[in-house]
C-alpha cells in the first residue's frame, strides 16, 4: 500500500493538473494498492483537515485542464509559524492531518512561497515532494518551471493583437507583463511579440533613455513603439532607495497610477507629447489550457516525481537542468530566487538587435 497526499498551493498556472496527471498515473503503472489524498485549496486543506480520496478516474482527462482540480489558495510562509486567528498551530495541524492519513509522501506544487513552507514541512520530519510551478520562472534550482511557456504564449499573443492597433493610430503601446519580482516572462514574451522596449526588474531603466528610444524610431519613421514592461519594472532611482523608502514610494503611487506602466506612460506623454495607451493582460496569463511544451514538462516533471517516492527519495524539488529530470534538495533551493541575469544570452541577443532595456 502506498498513501500519498497532492495540494496545490499559491498562484495557479496552466499545467498544475497535468502535472498532478503525470504523478498519479507514473504511481499507479507500478503500484497495484495506491491511495491518493487530496487537500483542498493548498495548505489550508492540509491545516484544517480538508481533503478527500481521488481515483484514477479524476486524473483522466485533465491533461489539457488549466486551474487546478483541487484549488488553491495564497498562504503566506511568514504567517506559517504564527498561530490562526483561534490559536490553531498550523505546523502541528499540518502534521496531524498527514500522520492521521499515514501519508507516505506529500507531494506540493506550488512557486517560491509554498517550496518554503514544504522545506520546513521537510525539516519537521514529512516525506516532501516539491514540483516547480509558476508563470514566473523564477524558481531557483530548475531551468524551467511548468505555466511559464504557456503564459509567454498569452503576454506574446497580446503584444501580437497590440501591434495591428498601435500601428493603425501611431500610438505608443505599453503591455504590462506579470513576473513578481522577475523579469523573466516580459523577457520572453517582449522578445516574441517583437517589442521595441523591454523593461525588466533586473534592468532599472532610465525614463530619459526610454523617451530617446521612443523618439529615435519617429524619427526613422517608425509610426509606433510597443513596450513589454514588467510589473516589477523600477527605474534607476527607484533602485537606489532602500527596501523601507522603496515601499513608502509605491504606496504613493498606487494613489495616483494602478501600476507602473501607468506612471511611465505618464512620463512618456509627457515628456515627448506622443499618445500613450496601456495593456494589462493581467490573469489571462494563467488561465486557459496549457500549451504543448507545458504538458510536456509537465508530464515528465509528474513521471520524475513518481520515481522518486517509488525510490524513497523525497526532501527535494523536480527540477529540469539542460534538459534532464533532476532532484534538487529542498534546503539547496527553497528560499532562494532565479532572477534574469543583465548578462543573460538572451538579453544579449535582445540589444543586438537594437532592442532597448532603457539602461
Ligand atoms: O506568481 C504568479 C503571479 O501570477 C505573479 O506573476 C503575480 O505577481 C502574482 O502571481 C499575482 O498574484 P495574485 O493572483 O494573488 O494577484
Amino acid at each position: 500500500m502506498l498513501r500519498i497526499g497532492l495540494l496545490t498551493s499559491g498562484g495557479d498556472c496552466q499545467a498544475l493538473n497535468a502535472t498532478m496527471r503525470g504523478v498519479v498515473k507514473g504511481l499507479s503503472n507500478s503500484v497495484d494498492d495506491l491511495e491518493v489524498y487530496g487537500f483542498d485549496d493548498g495548505y489550508k486543506g492540509l491545516i484544517y483537515g480538508k481533503y478527500r480520496m481521488l481515483t484514477s478516474r479524476d486524473f483522466s482527462g485533465i491533461l489539457t485542464q488549466g486551474g487546478t482540480i483541487l484549488g488553491t489558495s495564497r498562504q503566506p510562509f511568514k504567517l506559517m509559524r504564527e498561530p490562526d486567528e483561534k490559536g490553531l498551530d498550523k505546523v502541528a495541524a499540518m502534521k496531524q492531518t498527514y500522520y492521521k492519513l499515514c501519508l507516505d509522501c506529500l507531494v506540493i506544487l506550488g512557486g517560491n512561497g509554498t517550496q518554503k513552507t514544504a522545506n520546513l514541512l521537510r525539516e519537521e520530519g514529512l516525506n516532501i515532494i516539491h514540483l516547480p510551478k509558476t508563470i514566473d520562472n523564477d524558481i531557483f534550482g530548475t531551468d524551467m518551471t511548468f505555466g511559464f511557456q504557456s503564459a509567454v504564449n498569452i503576454a506574446t499573443d497580446a503584444i501580437d493583437c497590440i501591434h495591428t492597433t498601435a500601428s493603425s493610430h501611431g500610438r505608443v503601446f505599453i503591455v504590462e507583463v506579470m513576473g513578481h519580482k522577475v523579469g523573466s516572462l516580459t523577457l520572453h514574451a517582449g522578445i516574441a511579440g517583437g517589442a521595441d522596449i523591454i523593461l525588466i526588474p533586473e534592468i532599472p531603466y532610465d525614463i530619459k533613455k526610454v523617451v530617446d528610444a521612443i523618439k529615435k524610431r519617429s524619427k526613422a519613421g517608425k509610426r509606433f513603439t510597443i513596450l513589454a514592461v514588467a510589473e516589477g519594472a523600477i527605474s534607476r532611482e527607484d533602485a537606489k532607495l532602500s527596501k523601507k523608502e522603496y515601499k513608502a514610494k509605491l504606496a504613493n503611487r498606487a494613489k495616483k497610477y494602478p501600476s507602473v506602466s501607468y506612471e511611465i506612460a505618464a512620463q512618456i506623454e509627457e515628456k515627448s507629447g506622443m499618445e500613450v495607451r496601456v495593456t494589462v493582460p493581467g490573469h489571462t496569463q494563467r488561465g486557459g489550457s496549457p500549451c504543448a511544451y507545458d504538458r510536456v514538462l509537465s508530464t515528465r516533471i509528474g513521471a520524475g516525481a513518481a520515481e522518486s517516492i517509488l525510490k524513497q527519495e523525497y526532501g527535494c524539488m523536480i527540477g529540469i537542468i539542460d534538459g534532464k529530470i533532476k532532484r534538487v534538495p529542498l534546503e539547496e533551493c527553497a528560499g532562494k530566487l532565479k532572477m534574469v541575469s543583465p548578462k543573460d544570452q538572451t538579453v544579449k541577443a535582445a540589444k543586438q538587435i537594437g532592442i532597448s532595456f532603457g539602461d
